[in-house]
């Protein structure tokens, strides 16, 4: 398999935790790159379905090692919560199967407190972020005020520099007329994390550097989606990190000229949770997949909102990715449509748009041109052979991957592995 990333290509939740899961089996090492517990990856093993936030979804298959790289933001709060959450369910976590980056940015209470102070005071220009303090960890990174994993781990200098960067944000929080954060408390919480994880930490970077000489295959998994990148994505409603290819090399210190392939994961349709502009957004279409019980947030609940396939939107995210070979999940949830859209180009201001506009503004304000395809009113979710497939789903399928300009490689009809199709 080599080394292979696997990036969104549209807002987030295309179903990457469940294609990570499948494309695990070939995989000797799982690495997340960046963003935090703002992720939300549900797999369904049997009848059992985990719901992955920070630890990489190949911990649910035997063998896997999993790696937190360096551009991660980890609550260890919360990390240490999912590692008991999977230990309830039967998966155990140790530093045989999950490492943990010792150059990783560490989250505090006060990110959260301020990532939800921010959005207050934004008010209906709000970003709508999962409120995990994602933006606040990364805007400290950049600032080089940030705590990282190394310090948390280290028992004689933490205490010290805890208190220096908590009294500093309970100013900012207090002139915001916010809650302070209580000292003793959290450092006591924090100390607790600490000892549970120190002996999942170390240089990933060297470990995977041997690891690829060795010549093991190593997958890394992209969280959120392309435009949700900080540079690339709908800015400023995109998350605080490089969810793009680009990142998975920053995010773990392996270089471009060890990676091999990059795959796409995009929907059938679209989806999007939290605010900014989405062209292809279609009342009809988010009353019918709500109403089958579908598209509501893995991390926060949150009802998404959903829209025709977007393929402008796409076409940029290969551009941006590289995206060799395309995962299309969710075709199922189309299954009832009797015409289905597909966003081929924009109007703005009576002219053509063919690519994706920077401002987030005007993208807000085009109107997107539709192309319609013939549905194939038949369920799909019982398929299991690209073949049987009906010729209509499989004609919007290779059409859907021809507007985005990569070959379509897996078909997903269902949650379960074996609702999985290969070309
Ligand atoms: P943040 O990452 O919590 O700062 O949120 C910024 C934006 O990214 C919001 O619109 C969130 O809804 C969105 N977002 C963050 N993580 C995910 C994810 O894993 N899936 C989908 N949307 C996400
Ligand atoms: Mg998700």
């Amino acid at each position: 398999m080599a080394n292979v990333i696997l990036v969104g290509a549209q807002w987030g939740d295309e179903g990457k935790g469940k294609i990570i899961d499948v494309l695990t089996e070939q995989a000797d090492i799982v690495v997340r790159t960046q963003g935090g517990n703002n992720a939300g990856h549900t797999v369904f093993v049997g009848p059992t379905k985990y719901v992955l936030h920070l630890i990489p979804s190949g911990i649910l298959r035997a063998g896997t090692t999993c790696v937190i790289g360096n551009g991660v933001v980890l609550d260890p709060v919360g990390l240490v919560a999912e590692i008991d959450g999977l230990a309830k369910l039967g998966v155990h976590v140790t530093p045989q199967n999950l490492v943990i980056s010792e150059t990783a940015h560490v989250v505090f209470p006060w990110h959260r407190e301020l990532d939800g102070q921010r959005e207050v005071r934004k008010g209906n220009q709000k970003i709508g972020t999962t409120k995990r303090g994602i933006g606040p960890t990364y805007g400290d990174k950049a600032a080089r005020v940030g705590m990282r994993v190394i310090d948390l781990v280290n028992a004689a200098r933490f205490p010290a520099r805890f208190r220096e960067r908590l009294s500093e944000n309970n100013e900012i929080l207090q002139a915001l007329g916010a809650q302070p954060i209580d000292s003793d408390s959290v450092l006591a919480e924090y100390t607790r994390c600490a000892d549970r994880l120190r002996p999942f930490v170390t240089n990933t970077v060297v470990m995977l550097h041997e690891a690829t000489r060795r010549g093991a295959n190593v997958l890394f998994e992209g969280a959120q989606g392309t435009f949700l990148d900080i540079d690339h994505g709908t800015y400023p409603y995109v998350t605080s990190s490089n969810t793009t290819a680009g990142g998975a090399c920053t995010g773990s210190g392996v270089p471009p000229n060890r990676m091999d392939r990059v795959v796409g994961v995009m929907k059938a349709y679209t989806t999007r949770v939290g605010e900014g502009p989405l062209p292809t957004e279609n009342a009809e279409i988010s009353d019918l997949l709500h109403g089958m019980g579908r598209e509501f947030g893995a991390t926060t609940g949150r009802m998404r909102r959903c829209g025709w396939f977007d393929a402008v939107a796409t076409r940029h995210a290969a551009m941006v990715n590289g995206i060799d070979e395309l995962a299309v999940t969710n075709v199922d949830g189309l299954d009832s449509v009797k015409s289905i859209r597909v966003c081929s180009s924009y109007q703005f201001e009576g002219q053509t748009l063919r690519h994706i506009p920077s401002d987030a503004d005007v993208l807000a304000r085009c109107e997107p041109v539709f192309e319609e395809f013939p549905g194939w009113e038949t369920p799909t979710d019982g398929i299991r052979r690209w073949e049987d497939l009906p010729v209509n789903c499989r004609h919007y399928l290779l059409s859907i991957a021809q507007m985005t300009g990569a070959r379509l490689s897996i078909v997903s009809v269902g949650p379960a592995r074996d609702q999985t199709m290969f070309l």
